[in-house]
């Protein structure tokens, strides 16, 4: 009996670890625009292939990992299966369908009209975010403020089919308040530099350099804060433009 039991506690143990363990991704194995969904994967949290990801397996993930609650990334994960050509699965690729989750403007990724490979981690877009709050060592919600209105300026003077209305810029402030929560402070918003840009880097979970997941749930009203102070830090302002990939819709 005992040793029955000790072997499953071993094997629990074994299973626990192997589960959470990094694994870069490996020839077929999809990846996309969200780093933190990236790193989910490359923890194997989530399928470590990137493939056949429902919605109740994104938010329970997101949860385990990270601590945030569905509340907060429902939409996000409801808008995910309408990136893909199944009903009920969908990979890390297929939601970098442009405009329906994906922007322009990005923190970390080219916009989609380049035709560059805007899907991976572009190590010169990111560096406007890597780049901010000189002579500290922590990002905040003023830096990540003037990181998304420069990243948009960028794309005004570039892109000449940029999409920027009120869908992106709620969506670009809800990205950038949970990159700020999620791997700092929640109620200050002030997150470790080093954490932040292991993450976006490597999609690598920051354990190794002291990250824990926030002790706190993370809901719409620890993040709502957040976002809105960041978005004014942004003086944000919308350009419009047309919606060329998923079809047009509104958030509010
Ligand atoms: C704890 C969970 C999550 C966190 C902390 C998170 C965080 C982020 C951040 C910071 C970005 C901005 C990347 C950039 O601008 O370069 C981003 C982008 C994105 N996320 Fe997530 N995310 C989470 C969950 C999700 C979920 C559940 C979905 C959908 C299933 C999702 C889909 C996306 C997509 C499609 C983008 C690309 C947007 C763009 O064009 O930049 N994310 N996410
Ligand atoms: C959706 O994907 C699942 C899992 O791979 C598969 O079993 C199912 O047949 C697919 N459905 C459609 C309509 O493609
Ligand atoms: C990164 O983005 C820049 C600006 O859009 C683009 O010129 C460059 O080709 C991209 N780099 C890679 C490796 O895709
Ligand atoms: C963010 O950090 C910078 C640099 O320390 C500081 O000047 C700014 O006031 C901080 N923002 C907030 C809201 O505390
Ligand atoms: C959201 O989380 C905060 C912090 O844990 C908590 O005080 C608050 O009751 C939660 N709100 C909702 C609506 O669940
Ligand atoms: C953002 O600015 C508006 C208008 O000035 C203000 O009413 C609101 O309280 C600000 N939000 C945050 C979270 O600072
Ligand atoms: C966007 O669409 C509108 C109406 O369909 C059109 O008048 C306008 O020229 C388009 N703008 C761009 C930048 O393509």
């Amino acid at each position: 009996m005992l040793g029955i039991k000790f072997l499953t506690i071993l094997s629990l143990l074994f299973f626990k670890c192997f589960c959470f363990r990094l694994e870069t991704p490996g020839e077929g194995d999809l990846r996309g625009p969200c780093p933190f969904l990236n790193a989910l994967a490359n923890h194997n949290y989530l399928p470590h292939n990137g493939k056949d990801i429902t919605i109740s397996q994104v938010l329970d993930t997101s949860k385990k990992g990270f601590n945030v609650e569905p509340d907060v990334l429902g939409l996000f994960a409801k808008l995910a299966l309408i990136t893909s050509a199944n009903y009920t699965v969908f990979s890390l690729t297929d939601i970098n369908l442009h405009d329906c989750i994906e922007t322009d403007a990005s923190l970390s990724r080219a916009d989609a009209f380049t035709n560059a490979n805007n899907l991976g981690f572009n190590e010169t877009i990111y560096q406007t975010l890597a780049s901010s709050n000189p002579g500290v060592d922590y990002y905040n919600v003023t830096s990540a403020g003037a990181v998304m209105k420069a990243r948009l300026a960028d794309s005004v003077a570039t892109n000449p089919e940029l999409v920027n209305g009120d869908k992106e810029i709620t969506f670009r402030a809800t990205e950038s308040a949970l990159y700020l929560i999620v791997l700092g402070n929640p109620d200050s918003g002030v997150a470790p530099k080093k954490f932040v840009d292991v993450l976006f880097s490597e999609e690598r979970i920051p354990y190794d350099e002291g990250w824990a997941a926030p002790s706190v749930p993370i809901n719409g009203s620890v993040v709502g804060p957040i976002a809105g102070s960041v978005m004014n830090a942004s003086q944000w302002v919308a350009t419009g433009g047309n919606h060329t990939g998923a079809l047009p819709f509104t958030v509010g």
